[in-house]
């Protein structure tokens, strides 16, 4: 991607965001693109990926729910019956990025539409999405340093551990669960336990 189709793809992003959501999508890319080169993801893959993921967020949630529910994608269609109704951003967010933006490639469509709740199948490139959205520098939960230390170690563990505080949050806070945050948890503990078996 060059300078000038960077700008003007952020210009295009620019009028689905607010200017906060903006800013957070601009640390998100940086992000992303550091841990791609380290871990040797397709540089510009990673970039679409992170520019495009919240590209829904700022959507009305009863147009979320139509756009959704109308689609003929499969996994946008089972996503949509999530009851963690703020997920929904994401698999609308592949939708708009293949069909506005004229994203064509499966794994960064993948990357958009788990990048909330993360799914057992997500790919290095997906995995480096959801942790830049969760790791970028104007993230200052509880927890997130522990997430931080293990981006350029082991990107299993990485995951789990995140998936783990996202479930325990949510359950804190009595908010629905979608379903597939639970199994991804389960699929990246068992693999980051495998990888630390001599
Ligand atoms: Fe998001
Ligand atoms: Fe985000």
């Amino acid at each position: 991607m060059t300078k000038s189709e960077h700008n003007s793809l952020v210009k295009r992003i620019a009028r689905y965001e607010s200017d906060e959501r903006l800013q957070h999508t601009l640390r998100v890319e940086a992000l992303a693109v550091e841990l791609a080169r380290f871990w040797h993801v397709p540089e510009d893959q990673a970039r679409m990926a992170a520019l495009l993921h919240d590209v829904a967020k700022d959507m009305p949630h009863d147009q979320l729910i139509r756009i959704a529910c109308k689609s003929e994608d499969p996994l946008v269609r089972d996503m949509s019956s999530t009851p963690a109704s703020v997920v929904l951003h994401a698999p609308v967010g592949s939708l708009i990025a293949r069909d506005e933006f004229g994203v064509t490639d499966a794994r960064i469509l993948c990357a958009i539409a788990f990048h909330t709740t993360g799914d057992p199948s997500m790919d290095d490139l997906s995995k480096i999405t959801f942790l830049a959205d969760y790791c970028e520098e104007g993230q200052h939960f509880d927890g997130v340093k522990e997430v931080r230390r293990l981006l350029y170690q082991d990107l299993d563990r990485a995951m789990a551990v995140a998936l783990r505080q996202i479930l325990a949050y949510v359950a804190q806070h009595g908010w629905p669960l979608d379903e597939r945050t639970a199994r991804a948890e389960q699929a990246f503990s068992r693999e980051a336990l495998q990888a630390r078996q001599p």
